[in-house]
């Protein structure tokens, strides 16, 4: 390392923290130093802002207050308490892990990523979180922020998926962070990148390490991280069954699928177009529900976004009487009403429906 190199490093520590302990956020996570407690906010804050994982966390811990709890539930109880969350593969892996450190570690969250890499769900980000964080190991970390901080500072080439860009930057994490106090160094960096060096619009005048950013010296922050190519936007349009019986409203297990697995959602099948809506509706509860429904309102639409996908939810809301599924489509199906309905694992594309038909 150059001796430059070495002097900025050690301003970007005494600055970063120095703004860190006066302007971080206040969040229910930094109250403690409990790695489950740790490990359930980071696992909780992976694609989705903190004010949405505010009050699912305190009620989490709540319900869950120690591993133990969490490894003694049903995964049905788990998912009713993420729902609204999203990505709920992450609440499945919280559970196989909360489990694996119960059977593997006497119930106590390893200190060490090369261990804590061996849990279920826990990759590289989570793990040098938890041991940094909770156990103030100077483990080094990177996501999405201290990738944009980093790129800028160092004026990094490369896209914020390219996998050079992210080697690099661990290696670069591992020589930055303050060995004094690492967990609240890695908070520091994301925090900077969540609230001042920030995707769109970054408040460079508000910016503790202004004299150590070269793309600030050179004016060029927001040519950094560069964009990467786009994916292709796929859209798809499905009718939705909001069938209301005399003992609630229709849900439908999902089985055996690549997302959502486990969780409740209305009868619904995809059509070409929204021309087509309406017969592919006649025909899910003809065919597959072996039902009729009386008067069908037309609810108004919503739109979805999953990974690459934009997903057209067209509902329709009617009575039904007798339901006799198809099997293979409805293996797991059952009426639930309001009071259960809040208790009930649904996607957020669902909930969304629901909202627009007045339902919740
Ligand atoms: N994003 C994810 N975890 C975080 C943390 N502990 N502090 C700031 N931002 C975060």
């Amino acid at each position: 390392m150059t001796p430059e190199k070495e002097k900025s490093i050690l301003e970007i520590r005494k600055r970063l923290l120095k703004w860190y302990r006066s302007h971080a956020r206040q969040l229910p996570w930094r109250q403690t130093k409990d790695p489950y407690k740790i490990w359930v906010s980071e696992i909780m804050l992976q694609q989705t802002q903190v004010k949405t994982v505010i009050p699912f966390y305190k009620k989490f811990i709540k319900i869950f207050p120690n591993l133990k709890s969490l490894a003694r539930a049903e995964e049905n109880e788990i998912l009713a308490q993420w729902s609204g969350l999203g990505y709920y593969r992450r609440a499945k892996l919280l559970h196989q892990g909360a489990k694996y450190v119960f059977e593997n570690y006497q119930g106590i969250v390893p200190e060490e990523p090369e261990e804590l890499k061996k849990i279920p769900g826990v990759g590289p980000y989570t793990a040098g979180a938890i041991s940094s964080i909770a156990y103030n190991r100077p483990s080094p970390l990177v996501d999405g922020n201290v990738i944009r901080v980093f790129s800028r500072i160092f004026s990094h080439p490369g896209h914020a998926k390219s996998g050079e860009l992210h080697k690099k930057i661990w290696r670069e994490a591992q020589q930055v962070i303050d060995p004094k106090s690492p967990g609240d160094f890695n908070q520091a960096l994301m925090e900077l990148g969540a609230t001042v060096c920030r995707k769109y619009l970054p408040s460079c005048q508000r910016c503790p390490l202004q004299d150590e950013c070269t793309s600030y010296q050179n004016n060029t922050v927001e040519q950094f991280p560069e964009t990467p190519p786009s994916t292709q936007i796929i859209s798809l349009t499905r009718v939705v069954a909001i069938c209301q019986h005399q003992q609630g409203i229709l849900f439908v297990k999902r089985h055996k699928t690549r997302w959502f697995e486990g969780m409740w959602e209305l009868p619904h099948d995809y059509c070409q177009s929204e021309e087509s809506a309406q017969k592919t509706l006649e025909l899910l509860i003809k065919n597959q529900l072996k039902s009729s429904m009386t008067q069908p309102v037309k609810i108004s639409p919503s739109i979805h976004h999953i990974t690459h996908h934009k997903i057209n939810s067209l509902p329709w809301h009617g009575k039904i009487n007798k339901i006799q599924p198809c099997k293979k489509t409805f293996q797991d199906f059952g009426f639930f009403s309001l009071n259960q309905l809040k208790q009930l694992a649904i996607p957020n594309f669902e909930r969304k429906v629901l909202q627009k038909a007045k339902i919740l």
